[in-house]
């Protein structure tokens, strides 16, 4: 087959050479994209008359035709750079040298940019129903969970209870985030470079508003120097991919962390287990584990692609092209994590009688005892943290239980710290020290509170009603 070299030069590449400068791999995944691209640019050339209707029809047909063979019909020898060849290359072997007019006009500096945008807004649409399908089982099992007393950390030290259902709406809220930020870089995604030509446009009356509706772009790029060279929409996206992959890190170090024998506050269902080949007893969580691992990959792939990106001048350098497995990449990584973290936290049980005792365990509650003395006694808070503070040490050092702190035994360690006696009721300590009235009373917006879970969780299915219309779902 002809190829564009022949022009300019009297020889081919060498293997190696081509080899290495080749992007078919990569272009696999922009192969329904190529078409598209063509299919539009074609349709727009016949329609402002820049080329006959006849020899675009027969474009046309040739790339419909592409569409059905698909990729295997293609033809790759070392000459062949990259799919926008190869399918050049198709169309030219089906109709002849006519085919050569479906380049008028055209560059694959601004077609490699509009292909791989058509790719990647269909990839970030598919790992955002992903996330909403998380958030959606992920408010339902809260809501298996309202009432289930739970013990938050700090430090990864024993905090404040909580419930069940108010950490697994923390995760909610961050995917959240993570869905609205693909969303935002998303407008950035879907915008056409198509026209831009090599980087200067073209002398041919293209029609760019045209090519824009008829690839469903909300608009065209308006520098052809910034439309074939511009790849920070990839960066932003493998960001947004990143801070996904955070969100799923730090679930599956919780999956770890919450399955060990000294937490022992859930079970992981044994599909998403691994046993050892020596110690029959184990139950490994290695999917947890290794998705954990893969969360490191966007990031990875974030500061190659940032680091390619960094100080290439205008315009369209190679260097570019080098981008793209990157980005896939980072995809398939997420994309690959998101789906099998969703269906492994969804299969988790949660043990409740252990996460109701973590949580009345070790003072948990004794922020609202030091609340109550500000409420009923009204003494400064830093006065109180100060004498709730020592009640802990003495009670740990005398292997003292929360049910053993009296009104006396408080008193007399205000005394000894200069402080008037409280004269606060058992029963108001003992409910201070409760973990469900802990719970119950934290009643404000943002709360553990069940009916404060019940109005986040009212509000995020409200968010997925509206968005899974929006994708059509
Ligand atoms: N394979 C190239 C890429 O992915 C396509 C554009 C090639 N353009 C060029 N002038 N060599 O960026």
């Amino acid at each position: 087959m002809d190829n564009i070299r022949n022009g300019r030069f009297k020889t081919g590449m060498t293997d190696e050479a081509a080899e290495y400068t080749s992007s078919l791999e990569a272009d696999m995944l922009l192969f329904e994209a190529d078409i598209k691209t063509n299919f539009a640019h074609t349709s727009m050339l016949k329609h402002e008359g820049i080329i006959s209707a006849e020899i675009a029809d027969k474009i046309l047909c040739a790339l419909d035709n592409l569409k059905d063979d698909g990729y295997e019909a293609l033809v790759f020898d070392p000459s062949v750079e990259d799919v926008h060849m190869a399918i050049e290359n198709y169309v030219t072997s089906k109709i002849g040298p006519e085919a050569g007019f479906m380049h008028t006009a055209k560059s694959r500096n601004d077609q490699v940019a509009c292909d791989v945008r058509l790719v990647l807004r269909g990839m970030i649409e598919e790992i955002q129903i992903g996330i909403l399908e998380f958030i959606e089982g992920l408010v339902e099992m809260a809501g298996e969970h309202l009432n289930d007393i739970f013990i938050g950390f700090t430090h990864l030290q024993h905090a404040q209870p909580i419930t069940i259902a108010h950490h697994l709406m923390a995760h909610v809220q961050a995917l959240k985030r993570d869905y609205q930020r693909l969303e935002d870089t998303y407008k950035r995604v879907n915008l056409n470079p198509l026209g831009s030509a090599a980087m200067a446009t073209t002398s041919f009356p293209i029609n760019r508003q045209l090519t824009t509706d008829l690839l469903g772009f909300d608009a065209y790029l308006e520098n052809s120097m910034d439309g074939v060279s511009a790849r920070d929409f990839i960066a932003e996206s493998v960001f947004d991919f990143v801070l996904l992959s955070s969100t799923l890190a730090k679930i599956c170090e919780e999956l770890v962390l919450w399955s060990t024998y000294e937490f022992g506050v859930i079970e992981m269902a044994d599909e998403y287990s691994s046993t050892s080949s020596i110690m029959p007893q184990k139950k490994n969580p290695d999917v947890a584990e290794l998705a954990r691992g893969k969360t490191s990959v966007a990031t990875g792939e974030l500061v190659t692609i940032l680091t390619i990106l960094k100080a290439i001048p205008y315009t369209y350098n190679r260097d570019l092209q080098e981008i793209t497995p990157h980005l896939w990449n980072a995809v398939k990584v997420t994309r690959d994590t998101l789906s099998v973290v969703c269906k492994m936290m969804l299969s988790v049980e949660f043990n409740v009688d252990r996460c109701s005792e973590l949580a009345g365990k070790n003072f948990a509650t004794a922020t609202d005892l030091a609340d109550i003395m500000v409420r009923e006694k009204r003494i400064p808070f830093r006065t109180a943290h100060k004498i709730v503070g020592r009640i802990v040490n003495e009670a740990s050092e005398k292997s003292m239980v929360e049910e053993d702190i009296t009104s006396s035994f408080i008193d007399d360690i205000a005394s000894d710290l200069g402080f008037d006696k409280l004269n606060l009721s058992d029963d108001l300590i003992q409910r201070a020290l409760n973990p469900a009235e802990n719970v119950k009373i934290r009643a404000v917006p943002g709360g553990p509170a069940p009916e404060m879970v019940e109005v986040a969780r009212n509000n995020v299915k409200e968010f997925l009603n509206v968005e899974f219309e929006r994708k059509g779902i």
